[in-house]
């Protein structure tokens, strides 16, 4: 029956971003980043990214939940929970301040070594996302940001400090978070500006190219540095449905994921596909690709494919098509099936065993679920822990799922990392309220509150399904 349970090494654990949690903005000296120009938003209003740091507006990644000095406890309570891994990224301007120096900040290096070291002192494998949703500020005001060539070379020096520093004790990293965010929101993504070049599609899809490329050398460059290493990208998996068995609405679905799967196309296979060129060409997009770039991605390829999953969307092809539903990064139309999150988010976990399918019937590589998790609000009684049911459901039911997809389906999956697991600020909508964690995090949305840790009843929960591998999920 041994097939009936997921491999005794499959990565349980958890994972953040390192902007959305250790604050510590100008410590260390650290640099300017896009985040740390991001004013507090909300549900339904995006966050305000500010030309510089501006007086009186209210920053919430500047101290976010203070993980840079924190993270001894915090890593702690992640080993109390079992953790094999924990997810986390470099902030870019800890270790090039600017971006384009030459050599790296010993500061910003001794601070990942101190949190990796800690998390081995546990068994607590790290796993490494080089560029999370921050880029130096300095980059995006002087060259442009990712529009720009120059950003290959820049980010490879990034991921050259960063390998030889940490190929001994970090074996599993991925190069972009959400690599196929940037058309759709190209500022939180890379740092690209509201109108920045002429042509808006032809300068993003030049703008993710030059991340490709970029994401290919670094696969290239770890490599030979440590042949160990597993070098992944990261999508976030839009799983959509056609809203109707209309043929018309299927091929319209259809289409909405093809411009997701050119991403991950490039990223495994190692080249555009002939449909990734005729939607170029049928869009007037011409890239400035060399022959170089092409052999570049070819040797390129990637070790897994991360994904982050949280909800589904339905399409449709009649365009006049209303009722709305807000997702993350993509809007689409209701779907009377499913329940939505306090943020509107559809909650479809038979979606997340669709997803792996689909992944895996593509591709055939290991598959990561490195993000998935329930922003939610959290109701704290003094002196009770927080009774999160509501988290414990979905990710319970997610799980399941996603069982089923290895078990029964003979997915490829390595392993699972809740997004979140600690309270931390929300990428999209700058909230503390909007919480993910399994430990709780004293901190309001005007950064006010001890910051103190607290375990919720997931916590418990979640002990749990690592212990037992994944066996007790209630
Ligand atoms: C993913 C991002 O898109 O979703 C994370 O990789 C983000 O950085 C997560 O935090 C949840 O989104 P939000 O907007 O609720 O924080």
């Amino acid at each position: 029956m041994s097939e009936l349970k997921l491999p005794d090494d499959f990565l349980w654990g958890g994972a953040v971003s390192a902007n959305q949690c250790e604050g510590a903005w100008n410590v260390g000296g650290k640099g300017v980043s896009t985040a740390d120009v991001a004013a507090a938003g909300k549900h339904g209003e995006a966050r305000l990214y500010t030309e510089t740091i501006q007086e009186g507006v209210y920053y919430p990644n500047h101290d976010a939940i203070d993980f840079y000095h924190r993270y001894q406890e915090d890593i702690a309570l992640f080993a109390e929970m079992g953790f094999k891994c924990f997810r986390t990224s470099i902030h870019w301007t800890r270790i090039f301040p600017n971006g384009d120096e030459k050599e790296p900040n010993e500061e910003g290096l001794a601070f990942y070594d101190r949190l990796f070291d800690e998390c081995l002192k546990y068994g607590i494998e790290p796993v490494v996302t080089i560029s999370h949703y921050e880029t130096p500020l300095y980059l995006v005001q002087k060259y442009g940001s990712w529009t720009n060539r120059k950003m290959i070379d820049f980010y490879l020096n990034l991921c050259k400090a960063l390998f030889k520093r940490f190929h001994t004790k970090v074996k599993y990293w991925m190069t972009f978070n959400e690599i196929n965010v940037i058309t759709l929101n190209p500022e939180v993504a890379a740092g690209i500006r509201p109108g920045q070049g002429d042509s808006r599609s032809q300068t993003l899809y030049q703008a993710a190219h030059y991340q490709f490329v970029a994401s290919a050398k670094a696969v290239k460059l770890g490599h030979d540095i440590n042949p160990e290493l597993k070098i992944g990208m990261m999508m976030l998996y839009p799983l959509s449905y056609a809203e109707t068995c209309s043929p018309e609405d299927n091929l319209e679905n259809m289409h909405n994921m093809d411009l997701h799967y050119l991403f991950s196309d490039v990223q495994v296979r190692g080249y555009y596909t002939p449909k990734a060129k005729k939607y170029f060409a049928r869009n007037g997009i011409v890239l400035d690709i060399t022959e170089q770039d092409l052999q570049d991605l070819q040797a390129g390829t990637v070790d897994y494919i991360g994904i982050s999953y949280y909800m589904s969307l339905v399409t449709s092809a009649t365009p006049e098509r209303k009722i709305k539903v807000k997702g993350n990064m993509l809007d689409g139309i209701v779907n009377p099936y499913l329940e939505k999150s306090d943020w509107d988010w559809q909650i479809d976990a038979v979606g997340l065993r669709i997803a792996l399918n689909n992944l895996y019937d593509r591709y055939q590589l290991p598959i990561f679920v490195v993000e998935n998790g329930l922003g939610a609000i959290d109701v704290k009684v003094e002196g009770e822990p927080i009774q999160d049911d509501y988290r414990i459901a979905y990710l319970s039911k997610h799980i399941a799922q996603m069982k089923e997809a290895i078990l029964v389906d003979g997915v490829d999956v390595m392993g699972y990392t809740v997004w979140g697991c600690i309270d931390l600020v929300s990428a999209s909508t700058g909230e503390m309220k909007k919480r993910y964690g399994m430990i709780y995090v004293d901190r309001n949305d005007q950064g006010e509150g001890t910051l103190q840790r607290e375990r919720k009843k997931s916590f418990e929960w979640y002990k749990n399904v690592i212990r037992t591998n994944g066996e007790t999920l209630l």
